[in-house]
């Protein structure tokens, strides 16, 4: 063959998700060309809410297509939207998906403040308590404050909180007033995941009652 080259993309689809980072290194070390990434056909094999963090530059490039493939919530993050965030709500919503913004560690509570009281509000708040990147970290405790801080203002907003979530932290981040819970590693790496989950929401149902 002239003028072609072998392009060898493994489909994350049956990777290991709950280690993606390390699974993207392994197929490359292996000798992989390309990664595979089958957007849509998660849509196609389940009726989920599909809760989507968009961990990337820039939000606004990615919201049509993220509507069309049957994403449901559209997480972005602030610290790329501090200028567009207006337009980029009013996008998320009329491709028929949940807004949401997410916080990095170091970015302070007050700066989503405005998007949760906007005109068209965001309907959810992503406290990230690791630094974005790959699962597997330990949980930030401090951030609890900004939970705190979230939950106080505004009772019945969504609060998420992604990153070191399991058995050993769901109760932190519960009391602190969070009620959406990511859990990857401690979820999938768990010889029975079930447990987990029952845990988790055990936690969240917990502390709503006693707040
Ligand atoms: C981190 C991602 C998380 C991550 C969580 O950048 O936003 O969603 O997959 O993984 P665990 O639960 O293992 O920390
Ligand atoms: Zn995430």
């Amino acid at each position: 063959m002239v003028g072609v080259s072998p392009k060898i993309a493994p489909s994350m689809l049956s990777s290991d998700f709950a280690n993606l980072a390390a699974e993207a290194k392994r197929m490359i070390d292996l000798g992989a060309n390309w990664l595979h990434m089958d957007i849509m056909s998660l849509r196609k094999h389940t009726n989920a809410y599909l809760d989507c963090h968009l961990m990337v530059t820039n939000p606004m490039d990615y919201v049509e297509q993220m509507g069309k493939a049957g994403a449901s919530g559209f997480t972005f993050h602030i610290e790329v939207a501090q200028d567009n965030w207006q337009e980029l709500v009013r996008k998320i919503k009329s491709a028929g998906m949940r807004p949401g913004v997410a916080l990095k560690p170091g970015t302070p509570v007050e700066q989503v403040f405005p998007l949760v009281e906007g005109a068209t509000p965001v309907e959810m708040v992503l406290v990230m308590t690791v630094e974005p990147g790959f699962g597997g970290q330990k949980f930030m405790p401090t951030m609890m404050d900004k939970v705190q801080a979230l939950r106080q203002k505004y009772p019945t907003l969504d609060i998420e909180v992604d990153g070191g979530l399991g058995p050993s932290t769901i109760d932190a981040a519960a009391a602190a007033g969070a009620n959406c819970i990511v859990a990857g590693s401690s979820v999938f790496g768990a010889p029975e995941p079930g447990n987990v989950i029952s845990l988790l929401r055990a936690s969240v149902e917990k502390a709503s009652l006693t707040t």
